[in-house]
């Protein structure tokens, strides 16, 4: 019996040994395969601040990432969506490698492994970072903190809307330009999850482009410039249609961020352009959505390292860039003291003032409404559900009625000037509003020492077309900011020299 046994197992030992590896190994394996493979929740991490800012990750990928290698074949599969060659066409700011070739993504964008697959999306530094020139023929700068001047968001969203519905966004088009760029899919990724992510991708796309069909009835913003609430409200699922038509059309200048911690020490300044939040870490979440994160999905330990950064970084100094009349500066020295200090603070350091971070009436301060009306009390109401039952619940935001005394720091390089951005520069700023120019363009990167603020007056340079911003449009009116208090009747040479104070700022 015994050597039976040995010779040859019983049939039921080895079928049980054949089920054993069909029902628990096997799976076992699998499940570990694909655990391992498709498990992932790994971000791509940067150990400098400045480069964790560029290039890190705020959460967005979760729900947001388009897969790496169809964000990169996207502008050779949908090119006539875009204005020029590639993402840089939309503004976006691609940096060098070390061995001198260009990074495989912009400034502004994070990646991520998740479930399986390479996400970007873009992160803070899409709309707060940009470049600046001294002269066409010179290298740009790159500025971190300062406004994404040249970054076209619309045409950003409108390009993804309108190539998701193209023909061509199938693996037919999609899996050869990957191939052409270089991506080397593996088997599964090229016969199942990218064919897959592709579908997904559509899908998604198309359903986002049904929420943001409001944004296509808007006029254009152009570079620079988002309508931040309106944006807001899709996330709560806004009935769009139904709203009053003056609260559309309300573009929103990108600020600066730089010397958050001034912003909330010694007093919580009221800020955002209308001041309906006082509290930096709110106005840094709320921002985060607009890097596609939403409460289960944020990354807040990687959001704390861009908030840390920000409270004390700093703009670079005008001085660096061009020469300074010191002498003339200090003739205005006294002029802002008298007519400007107490708005917006002592300089451009120190941002001590009656009422800085309090917000001025319309009634007063005049400017363009439409940014103001489009922050309703019932947003405000439905921003104070975000974070319900975690401890960082939003409870500040509220509806005012003006716009933000701001600090001015790092003034020059937040040219077009005002809440809309309807102003080109700042000695224009200083004329009466019927003195300012009525049409400019934005989307230049070259300064203008003189005026103050990006070269206004070109419509393109070298084949890149500008944006031309017409201050009669709904939502871009460039009145208000006017009359004595405000500097507009001072004489020529006070104006000046008031222009050449605010350079040290
Ligand atoms: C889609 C573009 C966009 C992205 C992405 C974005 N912001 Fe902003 N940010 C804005 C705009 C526009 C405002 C001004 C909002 C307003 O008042 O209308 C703003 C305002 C702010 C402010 C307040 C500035 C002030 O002084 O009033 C802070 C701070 C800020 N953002 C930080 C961040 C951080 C941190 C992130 C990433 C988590 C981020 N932003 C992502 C566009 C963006
Ligand atoms: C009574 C308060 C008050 C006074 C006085 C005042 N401002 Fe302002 N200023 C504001 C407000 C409020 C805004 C925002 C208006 C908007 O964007 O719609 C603003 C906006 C600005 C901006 C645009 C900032 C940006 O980032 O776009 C500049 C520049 C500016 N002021 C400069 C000055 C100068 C220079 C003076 C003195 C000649 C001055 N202001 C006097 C309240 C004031």
């Amino acid at each position: 019996m015994n050597e039976s046994v040995e010779q040859a197992p019983s049939p039921w030992k080895r079928r049980f040994i054949v089920l054993f590896i069909l029902t628990v190994v096997l799976p076992g394996l699998v499940a570990a395969i694909v655990a391992r493979r498709f498990g992932t929740d790994e971000a791509v991490d940067y150990k400098s601040p400045t480069e964790h800012f560029k290039y890190g990750s705020t959460g967005g990928e979760h729900e947001m990432g388009f897969p790496y290698w169809i964000w990169r074949a996207l502008p050779g599969v949908c090119p006539q969506y875009l204005p020029g060659p590639g993402y840089q066409s939309l503004g976006m700011i691609f940096e060098k490698n070390p061995d001198g070739s260009e990074r495989d993504v912009p400034v502004g964008t994070s990646k991520r492994r998740y479930q399986g697959i390479d996400r970007v999306f873009v992160n803070c530094a899409v709309c707060h970072v940009s470049t600046v020139r001294t002269a066409a023929d010179q290298a740009p700068t790159l500025v971190l903190g300062m406004p994404a001047a040249t970054f076209n968001m619309k045409a950003f969203e409108e390009f993804f809307f309108k190539c998701a519905a193209d023909p061509k966004f199938s693996k037919e088009y999609i899996l050869p330009e990957i191939n052409r760029l270089g991506g080397q899919l593996d088997l599964l990724d090229r016969q199942l999850v990218y064919p897959l992510a592709i579908d997904i991708m559509r899908d998604r796309v198309l359903a986002l482009a049904g929420r943001f069909d409001w944004v296509f009835k808007q006029h254009e913003w152009g570079p620079g410039r988002v309508d931040t609430f309106n944006s807001a409200k899709v996330i709560f699922n806004f009935p769009m249609q139904h709203l009053h038509p003056k609260e559309f059309d309300a573009p929103a200048d990108f600020p600066s961020i730089w010397r958050q911690r001034q912003r909330k020490e010694p007093k919580e300044m009221q800020l955002h352009w209308d001041g309906n939040n006082t509290t930096v870490e709110e106005r840094n979440r709320s921002a985060a959505f607009g890097t596609g994160t939403t409460p289960p999905t944020i990354d807040t330990a990687r959001i704390q390292g861009v908030e840390a950064w920000i409270l004390d970084a700093q703009p670079p100094a005008f001085r660096e860039f061009f020469p300074i009349d010191e002498a003339l500066a200090a003739r205005g020295a006294p002029i802002y003291k008298q007519y400007c200090a107490a708005c917006h603070g002592a300089s451009g350091s120190d941002f001590s003032g009656e009422y800085v971070g309090t917000v001025e009436p319309l009634a007063k301060i005049g400017t363009d409404r439409r940014r103001l009306d489009s922050y309703t009390y019932t947003l405000a109401v439905n921003q104070a559900t975000l974070y319900a039952g975690y401890p960082w619940r939003f409870t500040h935001f509220q509806k005012t009625h003006g716009y933000a005394n701001m600090p001015l720091d790092g003034l020059w390089l937040r040219a077009p000037y005002l809440h809309n951005g309807s102003v080109p520069s700042l000695r224009d700023l200083l004329e009466p509003a019927a003195k300012r120019p009525k049409a400019f363009y934005r989307g230049n990167d070259i300064y203008d020492p003189v005026k103050v603020g990006f070269v206004s007056d070109q419509p393109a340079l070298g084949g890149k077309k500008f944006f031309r911003l017409d201050t009669s449009l709904p939502g871009n009116g460039n009145g208000g900011h006017e009359g004595k208090a405000y500097g507009t009747e001072l004489s020529p040479g006070d104006k000046t020299a008031l222009v050449e104070f605010l350079k040290t700022f």
